[in-house]
């Protein structure tokens, strides 16, 4: 994997794996406070997902501009069985366990061909988004009534589902989710994975890869302002639950790539000179005009650093899925003994 930047993590809560400096790591309070006293000032992507926010990203992978979930349900469209082939070579029952489902959408189509294909499986999708997993239950009952359905509402770095018995597990890990980490905690989520794994059992990873820089830019930028609106419902969601007073109209969302290190990063500028309170932090911090928050990134990959990755964290790359118009991959991993 070529070396990225040195920029401090846009903090994927890996609190929990890692050292631990006070009791409120992991926590939103903890996080913010933390976040907007740091330089640059930086929030978790993982707070993106409130109600709204939840919605806001259903809108997101619905836009022409954003090509990740286009690309990537037609790969699990036409690679269907390959797929099943691939994560259950023996054929033994399956227990798919969806690592920040979201809406689930292309999970449960895939889900559908592999049960016309005859395949036994339970699928349980884990999300930090308790409205996310409601509307996918209620899609998953309306569609695939015969799909035995387990959702699991948590944060998959501080809490993990028990393995069945006798099942093939398969963890599924899609939408590009593993780019909003640097290397470091891509390495420590992906070694996080493999300990809750036993020999054998199955790691998909769908993997946005580098391309023309124009069209990874507009799909954090669309014309429609989707993208801006989800960066800075954040801002919204600091002043409901932390009793902050951001003015959302005195912040812009920026969008970024860099094609050297192929990293797509989200920022939201300060238009002015302001400070913004919070009364639960009892806490004020202050903004320079043009001053961010670096709010995402989104690292897009190659495959070989892609394979030496999952061989350092305990996994060996199986099967490999790539889009032949816009490079996209289904990576398929083996847990190692
Ligand atoms: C970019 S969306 C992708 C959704 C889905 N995987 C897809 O490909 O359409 C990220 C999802 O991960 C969830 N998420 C983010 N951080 C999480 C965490 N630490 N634990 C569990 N879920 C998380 C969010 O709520 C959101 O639904």
């Amino acid at each position: 994997m070529s070396k990225h930047h040195r920029l401090p993590a846009t903090v994927s809560a890996l609190a929990a794996d890692g050292p631990h400096t006070d009791a409120a790591e992991g926590t939103l309070a903890g996080d913010v406070m933390r976040g907007l006293s740091a330089l640059p000032k930086q929030l978790s992507s993982k707070y993106f997902y409130d109600a709204q926010g939840s919605r806001l990203f259903e809108r997101i992978m619905r836009l022409p501009a954003y090509y990740p979930t286009r690309v990537e349900a037609r790969l699990l469209r036409r690679h269907a069985r390959a797929l099943l082939a691939a994560l259950t070579p023996t054929g033994a029952p399956m227990e798919l366990l969806e690592l920040g489902s979201g809406d689930g959408r292309k999970t449960l189509a895939l889900c559908r061909e592999w049960l016309k294909a005859g395949a036994s499986l339970s699928y349980r999708p884990m999300d930090i988004s308790a409205q996310a997993l409601e509307r996918l239950g209620q899609r998953a009952t309306r569609q695939l009534p015969a799909l035995s359905v387990h959702p699991l509402c948590g944060d998959y770095f501080q809490t993990w589902p028990l393995p069945q018995a006798r099942r093939h597990q398969v963890a599924l890990f899609l939408g590009s989710n593993l780019g909003n980490f640097t290397d470091a905690e891509a390495n420590r989520f992906l070694r996080r994975v493999r300990a809750h794994l036993r020999p054998g059992d199955s790691l998909m990873l769908g993997l946005d890869l580098r391309k023309d820089p124009s069209t990874v830019l507009a799909a954090y930028d669309d014309p429609e302002g989707v993208t801006a609106a989800f960066n800075l419902n954040l801002l919204r969601r600091l002043n409901r639950e932390l009793g902050m007073d951001f003015d959302l109209a005195a912040f812009r969302h920026y969008a970024s790539y860099c094609p050297l290190q192929g990293v797509a990063r989200s920022f939201l500028v300060s238009l002015r000179a302001q400070s913004v309170h919070s009364r639960v932090l009892g806490q004020s911090f202050g903004f320079e005009p043009g001053e961010v928050i670096y709010t995402e990134q989104s690292q897009k990959y190659e495959r070989a650093g892609v394979e030496a990755m999952a061989s350092q964290c305990g996994f060996a790359l199986h099967a490999w899925f790539e889009d032949p118009e816009l490079p996209y991959a289904l990576v398929v991993c083996r847990a190692k003994a």
